[in-house]
């Protein structure tokens, strides 16, 4: 079979996950309440209700998932863990049966030949943590540590690729800023001492997963969708370079041993009003930069960046929407991911990346013949995964690719109303489906291409 688009060999297929999003068993065993829980249990926060309470009740199907997951043809699974299932309280005393279930699922995933990445941190911090002031707290990330110690010393025999955090810049800025994620918090302050801890984490994190998981690669996993001025005027090219500073740059330049942007950080100290670097102590820059074995990366969109001032003080929009736009009303643009790709290449010199997100949401189900035919979504893959091998091409060191997501799951404020899952999940009797996207996805894992 000579594939249009042929990947590398060893070039590692998966799907990903997250913790909140698909396990339910929100109290069981043990497991402290999470911030999701405290955010979804307050009326107006999600879409309809919704709460990850039950979700895809993973927690008990895991091995009818890990069955799904080979029977698709995975090579590997991208999950994070519940912190509060590990310390329910954040710190302190180990919850044995979290600890439990996390070791059944790695030794069901390694027995089917799937090979786990672990993430730690998706965002569900302890509620506990949060009482005490939660990631504007220097003090969460020494919890995290101690997370990350009780974790890694307990699977780190296993599960040899970890990735610290998921998207700080959303657990930050969503979560501080514009407060539309747990914990639902609205300070420019906090939200730079919340971004701040959370990359101060990373750094700490890294020597101990290296010490607990001999062997292992170990990095983090950020968002970088493609951003583009409406037109070329100075407001919305100055709009879009903030954007990129507030949430790529502020990341990546301290990730590789810069300071962080200089845009940006004149941007968080006007809004805030007062010096906003006061949360940086020394050495705190050359923990963050520890040295990784990778970079994720989760693409999904390109963003047209629009300034917000009158029209009539800014030049006509040049830039238009030319792509497809799915259920997210994200803007379907494969190029961007060539793009993105590229960039963290060139940019930052990035040994290693894998995609660790890429996915679309289309709440295409079961027609009457039980069959999920979501063309749509197998398109859009179809056209990522092409512009991934052009990157390969053109000399970007991508290592594997995973979808969002492995089922349909809760999609944070969206609740269950968007679905960007390969296996179509009925969540009131919670049977699973594998959709066309899957069968066609399991096409290009065995022929490693298409
Ligand atoms: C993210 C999260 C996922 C989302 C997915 C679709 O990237 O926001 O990692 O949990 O569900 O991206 O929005």
């Amino acid at each position: 079979m000579t594939n249009k688009f042929q990947f590398p060999k060893n070039f590692i297929w998966g799907a990903a996950t997250a913790s909140y999003q698909i396990e339910g068993a929100w109290q069981e065993d043990g497991k402290g309440e999470s911030i999701w829980d405290r955010f979804s249990h307050t009326p107006g926060k999600i879409l309809n209700g919704d709460t990850g309470d039950t979700a895809n009740d993973h927690y008990h199907r895991y091995g009818e998932d890990v069955a799904l997951m080979k029977e698709i043809g995975l090579q590997a699974y991208r999950f994070s863990i519940s912190w509060p299932r590990i310390l329910p309280l954040g710190r302190g005393q180990v919850n044995q049966a979290g600890l439990d279930f996390y070791s059944r699922l790695v030794d069901e995933l390694l027995g089917a030949g799937i090979t786990p990445f672990v993430t730690l941190y998706h965002w569900d911090l302890p509620q506990a943590l949060q009482d005490e002031g939660g990631w504007p707290q220097r003090s969460t990330a020494e919890a995290f540590v101690e997370y990350t110690e009780a974790i890694t010393a307990h699977l780190g025999d296993r599960v040899k690729n970890w990735m610290t955090h998921n998207e700080p810049a959303v657990a930050a800025i969503l979560g501080h800023l514009e407060g539309n994620h747990a914990p639902g918090v609205k300070n420019v302050v906090q939200t730079v001492r919340a971004a701040h801890h959370l990359l101060l984490s990373h750094g700490w994190a890294m020597p101990v997963i290296c010490r607990n998981s001999p062997g292992a690669e170990a990095g983090i996993v950020l968002n970088v969708n493609h951003s583009i001025p409406a037109s070329p005027s100075k407001v919305d090219r100055d709009a879009c370079r903030l954007g990129d500073g507030m949430w790529v740059r502020w990341f990546l330049d301290p990730l590789h041993g810069r300071q962080y942007p200089a845009d940006a950080a004149a941007y968080y100290q006007q809004e805030a009003g007062k010096d906003v670097m006061d949360v940086v102590q020394p050495g705190d820059f050359e923990a963050i930069a520890a040295p990784m074995d990778f970079v994720g990366l989760n693409y999904y969109l390109r963003q047209i960046v629009r300034a917000e001032v009158p029209e009539e003080e800014n030049l006509p929009v040049t830039v238009e929407t030319q792509g497809e736009r799915t259920e997210m009303d994200w803007e379907i643009y494969p190029e961007g991911l060539y793009y993105t790709l590229s960039r963290l290449r060139y940019e930052y010199q990035i040994p290693k990346l894998y995609v660790t997100e890429n996915g679309a949401s289309y709440s295409t189900g079961p027609d009457a013949d039980g069959r999920v035919r979501d063309v749509k979504r197998t398109q859009y893959l179809r056209d990522h995964f092409a512009a991934a091998q052009r990157a390969i091409e053109a000399g970007v060191p991508l290592a594997g690719y995973f979808v969002w997501s492995l089922m349909d799951n809760f999609e944070w404020g969206y609740g269950y109303s968007q679905r960007f899952g390969i296996i179509w999940n009925d969540y009131e009797t919670q049977q699973r489906i594998l959709k066309d996207s899957a069968l066609w996805y399991q096409g290009v894992i065995k022929n490693n291409g298409f």
